[in-house]
Formats: C-alpha cells, sequence, structure tokens
C-alpha cells in the first residue's frame, strides 16, 4: 500500500536536528569490515533500508553483522577473498550503491553471486560496473542491457588492470577496487573528474596501500597495491550531507528559521551543494571543524534569508550529484534564473531525476527548461503555487524535495508515496515537523 503524505506551509523551522549517518560510508564500512580480520565497530552507521540490505548481504557472504543494544554495530569479517558463496540471491533493494559496490566484493574471488534489486534497481545499468569488470577476468550473466537480475562470476585468478572512468562515478571506482582486492599486482583507476573518494579513505584506514596522484587538468590516478591483509577498525560515520541538505534548503525558504545541524560530513567532493548555497547568498555558518576517522565534519548553523539565481558550472557535479533535485526546489523559489549545466548522470539514479525535477516543478507553477543536460529554473522570489501531486517512483530524494517545496507552497505540495524515503532518512517527516514543518498522510486530500 502507497503512503502518500502532503506538505504545506511550514512554520519558521527551528532547533538541533540529529541527521542520519552518511550513507556511502555507511555501505563502505559494512563491506569493508566483512573484507576485514577481527572486529570492526561502527557508530552512527545509518539504519535505512539501503544499508540494512547491505548488512544482509555480508551476512550471506558469512560474515558477522550485529547491532549491540548501544546502537553501535560490530562486524566480524572473513578477510580478502575469504568470503562464503552466498546460498540464496542477495537483494540490493532500491540501492543502486549497494548493488555496485557488492558486485565488487562479488567478484574478487571464484565463486557464483546472484544480485536483484526493486523495480528501480532492476532498471539501472550496470554495464558500467561489468565493462571494466569483465577486463579482470570476471564473468556476468545479467537480463537485457545488463539490467538485474544478473550472476556475478568471479575467475580462479584476477587481472590487475588499469581503468580510465568514462563517466565520473564513485560507484564504478569503487567497484574496480573492491574487486581489485582480490588481485595479485597493482589495479589502477583514473578518474578525469574527482569523484567521492571514501573507499580510498576507507582501504587506507583499514590498512591498504593506495596511492592517489594529482593530474595535470585536475583528474586523478589511484592505485592499489592487491591482496592486502585487512584489520578491523573503529569507523566513525558522520551525518549525511546529502540528508542535511533537505532541512537545510527547507530552513533557507522558510521565513524566521534558525536550525542547528550537528556532525555533518564536509568532505569537499560532497561539498558542491553547500558551496552552490552560499553563493546564491545562503546563510550557513560552519563550526567545530574536526576530523573522525578519515572524514571532516563540522556543525552547520542554517538561517533563513534571499537566495539569488546563478550559473552552476558543469564540473561540480560530481561534488554534488545527488543535491540537484533539491537544489532545483532552491532555485525555483529564488530571485532570478539558475542553470545547472551538465547533468547527464542524474538519468540514471533511482529515477531519471532531471525528467522529474522538471515535470515536478511545472506541476507546481515552477517555470523550467531542460535543454538537454541543462536544467534551467525561473525562481519567482517567493513561494510556488503547488496544489499537486508529485510521482515519486521509488525515488527518495524526489520525495523530500517536493515536501521540502511544499513547506513554501500557497497551498501544499503533496507525493504519491513516501515509502522510498526510509532507504536513506529514516523518520524524515517527524524530524522535519519536530522542527515547526506540517507533513500530514494525504489521504483526505484529492489532488
Ligand atoms: C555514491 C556515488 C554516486 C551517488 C550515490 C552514492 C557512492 O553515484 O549518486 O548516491 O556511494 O559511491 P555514482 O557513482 O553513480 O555517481
Amino acid at each position: 500500500m502507497p503512503t502518500p503524505l502532503l506538505s504545506r506551509r511550514a512554520r519558521p523551522l527551528t532547533g538541533t536536528l540529529r541527521i542520519p549517518g552518511d550513507k556511502s560510508i555507511s555501505h563502505r564500512s559494512l563491506i569493508f569490515g566483512g573484507l576485514s580480520v577481527g572486529e570492526t565497530t561502527i557508530e552512527g552507521l545509518l539504519e535505512g533500508e539501503d544499508i540494512l540490505a547491505t548488512a544482509s548481504a555480508m551476512r550471506a557472504f558469512g560474515c558477522e553483522v550485529e547491532r549491540g543494544k548501544d546502537g553501535r554495530w560490530h562486524v566480524h569479517g572473513r578477510g580478502v577473498s575469504g568470503l562464503d558463496e552466498p546460498a540464496d540471491v542477495i537483494d540490493c533493494g532500491n540501492a543502486g550503491t549497494g548493488a555496485r559496490l557488492l558486485m565488487g566484493v562479488a567478484a574478487q574471488q571464484p565463486m557464483t553471486t546472484i544480485f536483484t534489486g526493486d523495480g528501480s534497481l532492476r532498471r539501472r545499468p550496470m554495464g558500467r560496473v561489468m565493462t571494466p569488470l569483465s577486463q579482470m577476468g570476471v564473468r556476468f550473466a545479467t537480463r537485457e542491457g545488463g539490467r538485474l537480475p544478473g550472476a556475478v562470476i568471479g575467475p580462479e585468478t584476477l587481472i590487475p588492470i588499469e581503468y580510465t572512468l568514462p563517466m565520473a562515478s564513485a560507484q564504478v571506482k569503487s567497484a574496480i577496487l573492491l574487486a581489485g582486492l582480490g588481485a595479485a599486482g597493482h589495479i589502477t583507476v583514473i578518474e578525469p573528474k574527482p569523484t567521492r573518494d571514501h573507499t580510498e579513505t576507507m582501504l587506507r584506514h583499514f590498512g591498504a596501500d593506495v596511492r592517489v596522484e594529482d593530474m595535470p587538468g585536475g583528474g586523478r590516478r589511484i592505485t592499489l597495491v592487491g591482496q592486502p591483509e585487512l584489520t578491523g577498525r573503529k569507523v566513525v560515520v558522520p551525518a549525511d550531507p546529502s540528508s542535511a541538505a533537505f532541512p537545510a534548503v527547507a530552513a533557507l525558504l522558510v521565513e524566521g528559521s534558525e536550525i542547528t545541524l550537528p556532525g555533518v560530513g564536509t568532505n569537499p567532493l560532497r561539498f558542491g551543494l553547500f558551496e552552490t548555497l552560499i553563493e546564491m547568498g545562503a546563510d550557513i555558518t560552519l563550526t567545530n571543524r574536526r576530523t573522525e576517522a578519515g572524514e571532516p565534519v563540522a556543525d552547520l548553523i542554517v538561517r533563513h534569508g534571499p537566495l539569488k539565481g546563478i550559473d552552476v558550472p558543469p564540473e561540480r557535479a560530481p561534488t554534488m550529484i545527488d543535491e540537484y533535485p533539491i537544489l532545483a526546489v532552491a532555485a525555483s523559489v529564488a530571485e532570478g534564473t539558475t542553470v545547472m549545466r551538465g547533468l547527464e548522470e542524474l538519468r540514471v539514479k533511482e529515477s531519471d531525476r532531471l525528467g522529474a525535477m522538471a515535470k515536478g516543478l511545472t506541476a507546481c507553477g515552477v517555470r523550467v527548461d531542460v535543454d538537454g543536460d541543462d536544467l534551467t529554473v525561473r525562481g519567482a522570489g517567493n513561494g510556488v503555487a503547488g496544489r499537486t501531486t508529485i510521482p515519486v517512483d521509488l525515488d527518495h530524494r524526489i520525495a523530500m524535495s517536493f515536501l521540502v517545496l511544499g513547506m513554501v507552497s500557497e497551498e501544499f505540495v503533496a507525493i504519491d508515496d513516501a515509502a522510498a524515503i526510509a532507504t536513506s532518512f529514516p523518520g524524515f517527516a517527524d524530524l522535519m515537523n519536530g522542527a515547526g514543518a506540517a507533513i500530514a498522510p494525504a489521504t483526505d486530500v484529492a489532488a
């Protein structure tokens, strides 16, 4: 049964909001814990559906994964190439990151692993991971177009490769490095545009030898020495900047708001949205900056204020790829035009986010143009009309973006199904309502 929700004009948003753990780092902490010898303790793990699916997958590979009474998670790993062949199909749910990283894990030893996922994940392309892993000697059997369900068959001996990423994708980079753990030799990934580097940071944290060189033109060359001995570690997961983005934009838009978001990850390869909002005139202060388990974090203080439209350059896309839907919401309420360029990767996320934002914003009364992979939003300098229901199509970030837009709409913005929000931000509606939002079940509204 779908759970429709409706968001109305909010009161000023105030207070300290605890944002759930970073999704990217949570997936990786469970995976690296499982590939290590000894115990890994994880503090602040995101307990969203995507991550719980990865926890189940690591159990299927023979690892012990448990939640302690104090909320810390404990993983007893099997070491690199020490996993069991899963006895059943691995269901990654909605998680593209879970699926692609675990395909790398499955490839690093001779065994057969079958993956599937929900309707959204089964539409998403896996060819981007299969191409480099095939060069390493891994075999696949998938549905047409590299779609799941599909089997990954790890070879007896992995071939170390040097691979240049044809698209800016941390998932593809990570799948190659994870598979490369099982190879004797050096595995090199060249990324013409740097993408989030949590895999490299965590590989180092667990004891692998990883070298990262900056290349002329801004790219990076990452080299891993295969077959390392990884050792269990303590991981502290920062609050997810991609989740913090929703209350942060809500506070910027709703008059009279001031909120504090403690312990948010500020890794520069994840922080492009906040950089962009500050360029738009946002009042965002970073305090108490520190480093936890190799990742930079800070407390964010966000206050309401006017925003102005800007031109967001395509080079910034990898540092804010998941944040374009909520940026488009901010742009709708800003004064003037915002142009977001180079968004081709948005079309292959949990849904076609470029299409979904253009259609949904238009339905809310916002003037939007799509030209190739560029999105232009003409901000009205105040709220939007709303009074519409947005189809979410199993996409958590589309769902949360439109609930935030509802907070500054004349009447309301509704979504047809809130279920996907639990993949990355369990408790989103309650947290926002506690701060001043008015999000409620939409059963009584015929939009
Ligand atoms: C992620 C990488 C990004 C991002 C996703 C998480 C990761 O995907 O959109 O939400 O944790 O590596 P791509 O690698 O496809 O850009």
